[in-house]
């Protein structure tokens, strides 16, 4: 996925876009560029790298215009490797448009054929610069407007796009999206388009989140929002409650660590006016029409990528233990692909954090053509897949801007703990008390999750003694087994060491091969019902002198005396502990990679949201 932000006004428009890609980073950081009006002309500057190389090269270059309009790119590639040359925004042949863009253009390789066989010569090796050539063609050969050369030729386009586009002599802004994310800002007399609405907040919150196959098209005299067909469309504009400081470091040296130390806040606000255990209270105003159904399914299926599908792993012990419903959680990627058995009426929950992954809003769209009713389980508001979900409930985690997830996945686990209490109470398969008592200890985590927070330094002296292992194995039971896939995962995004994660029990299957005593092995091993069974999985690694670092509940004097380090977390209902587990993993992961010089935000080949296949 790449960032694009866009902007028309009275600002200029080489700061304003700068800024907004700064904030866009997170999503791509391959290569990054700019394009200017300047004197009636298109002016670009491209680099390879981050936007910080972009900025240097504006500065030497003395890059700026006195025209108050621009588009800027910041990519995480697909077609083309990282360089100057495949670097967006990309020119025409003949220069009179440049173009951003967001997604893949599957059928750019026919297009392509077609181009070079009218005289086209291509420098870059990207789908992008394909579909500006084509739409320069279709202009040329139709003798058409820029605004008809660029509805005609999306009409011709398979695949995923968010895109803008400027046209020499023109003061006007193109924009389009299939399958990509767009938002525009708006105010007065200036337009801001960008891939989420981090970059216009600071300006405005009076947005339209563009639909697919929908163009806006943004001049001096004001703006049109039509389909593809050239109907006019009656777009929404929202007001959107985005605060500034929620998407700066605030004080904090990464977002990925801002992130882990604003869980006990992000946590209490997903379940803010939700969950009132005085009044026995438990209310998810975003599921209403379609609740009888999920109440009564016969089986849940829960959808997600990465993080979310871990989430969706620790739901499935949720559902299954409070709800008695079986689940199935699958991986969107290969869902999608199968041809799997969905009959109308199937309940679904999709999960992720930007609502943009590719991959999920495909398997929705699989489930849907089937009947089936689809829930969404979604961090950014107003994302795809809370749009094209029938119901769901927002995360409220608040703007995740680190790479590796970390607040969303502890939003996901609490929201998706409370559908499956509110459930299990109408079901009758909890009892009220079971019910009370689930409740009033979920409402504990924030304060507990503060207390698992002050190990910070701990971890951090132990992340040194770690920091140049070659492999970890993460180890777990019961809902801490994805966890322990969560802490593997976290590590190896962010830090680039192996490392894998397995049901303890597994162990002796095979991954017990791996232990020496290069091998650190972190195992979660709080007080639950598998605790006897983990003391007895730590005492085989031990005893291959392994090296373990255990997280354990408070107080604990077993588990503690066998291992070379430990981490203690609270007690809490067993339900609820993989909310406390997986901050240890966070910070870990976090203090190793630092320690390795690694940058945690933006580690390499990653972007934070994958909207291409
Ligand atoms: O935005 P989503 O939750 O749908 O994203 C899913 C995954 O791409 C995401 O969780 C990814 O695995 C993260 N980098 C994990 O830290």
């Amino acid at each position: 996925m790449c960032g694009i932000v866009a902007y028309k006004g009275k600002r200029n428009p080489v700061d304003v876009i700068l800024k907004g890609l700064k904030r866009l980073e997170y999503r791509g950081y391959d290569s990054a560029g700019i394009a200017v009006l300047n004197q009636g002309k298109l002016k670009l500057c491209k680099k390879q790298g981050k936007v910080a190389d972009l900025v240097n090269e504006i500065n030497q270059q003395g890059f700026r215009t006195e025209e108050g309009i621009g588009i800027g790119h910041t990519r995480w590639a697909t077609h083309g490797e990282p360089n100057d040359i495949n670097a967006h925004p990309h020119y025409s042949q003949d220069e009179s448009l440049a173009i951003i863009h967001n997604g893949i253009i599957e059928n750019y390789g026919t297009i392509k054929q077609e181009l070079i066989s009218n005289g086209f010569e291509f420098k870059s090796e990207t789908d992008t610069e394909v579909l500006v050539n084509f739409i320069q063609f279709i202009r040329d050969k139709e003798k058409l407007s820029t605004e008809e050369a660029f509805r005609v030729a999306l009409n011709h386009v398979v695949g995923a796009y968010a895109i803008v586009m400027m046209a020499e002599g023109e003061k006007t802004l193109y924009a389009a999206r299939k399958g990509s994310p767009m938002v525009v800002g708006i105010k007065d007399n200036e337009y801001f388009v960008a891939s989420d609405a981090t970059p216009i907040v600071e300006f405005t919150n009076e947005v339209i989140y563009l639909k697919d196959l929908e163009i806006a098209v943004l001049r001096d005299d004001g703006y049109e929002i039509k389909d593809l067909q050239n109907i006019a469309k009656n777009a929404q504009v929202q007001t959107i409650d985005m605060d500034l400081e929620e998407i700066e470091k605030g004080g904090y040296d990464y977002f990925m660590q801002k992130e882990i130390f604003e869980q006990p806040e992000s946590i209490a606000n997903c379940m803010r006016g939700r969950v009132v255990p005085e009044q026995g209270k438990l209310v998810l105003g975003g599921i209403h029409e379609y609740s009888n159904a999920l109440i009564n399914a016969k089986k849940v299926t829960l959808l997600g990528c990465g993080t979310s599908w871990h989430a969706g792993l620790v739901a499935e012990y949720l559902f299954e233990d409070i709800c008695r419903i079986p689940v199935e959680v699958e991986y969107a990627s290969e869902f999608r692909y199968r041809n799997p058995i969905i009959n109308e009426g199937d309940i679904f929950i999709a999960i992720s954090q930007s609502g943009e992954t590719a991959d999920t809003l495909a398997a929705i769209e699989l489930a849907k053509s089937k009947g089936a009713i689809v829930f969404g389980v979604v961090n950014v508001v107003g994302s795809s897949i809370s749009r094209e979900t029938h119901e769901g409930a927002y995360l409220h985690a608040g703007p995740e801007m680190g790479v590796a997830s970390t607040k969303a996945f502890t939003a996901q686990v609490t929201l998706l703990s409370m559908i499956a209490i509110k459930i299990g109470f109408i079901k009758g398969t909890i009892t009220q008390s079971q019910f009370q008592n689930l409740i009033s200890q979920l409402v504990l985590i924030p304060d507990k999750v503060r207390e698992v927070l002050k190990s910070d330094d701990q971890i951090k002296i132990l992340s040194r003694k770690f920091k140049d292992a070659r492999n970890f194995l993460y180890l777990g039971r019961g809902n801490n087994f994805p966890v322990a896939l969560e802490g593997a995962l976290k590590l190896k995004e962010i830090s680039y060491i192996h490392a894998e994660g397995y049901p303890a029990a597994e162990m002796k299957h095979g991954p017990i091969a791996l232990i020496d005593e290069e091998m650190p092995v972190v195992f979660i091993a709080t007080k639950d019902d598998s605790y006897e069974k983990i003391v007895s999985n730590i005492q085989e690694v031990k005893s291959r002198k392994g090296k373990v670092i255990a997280i354990v509940t408070k107080g604990d004097n077993i588990v503690s005396k066998m291992v070379d380090h430990c981490i203690e977390v609270p007690e809490t209902h067993p339900s609820l502990l993989p909310l406390l587990t997986v901050i240890p993993m966070q910070m870990l992961s976090f203090h190793v990679a630092v320690m390795r010089g690694c940058n945690v935000d933006q580690p390499r080949n990653l972007a934070k949201s994958v909207t291409v296949e």
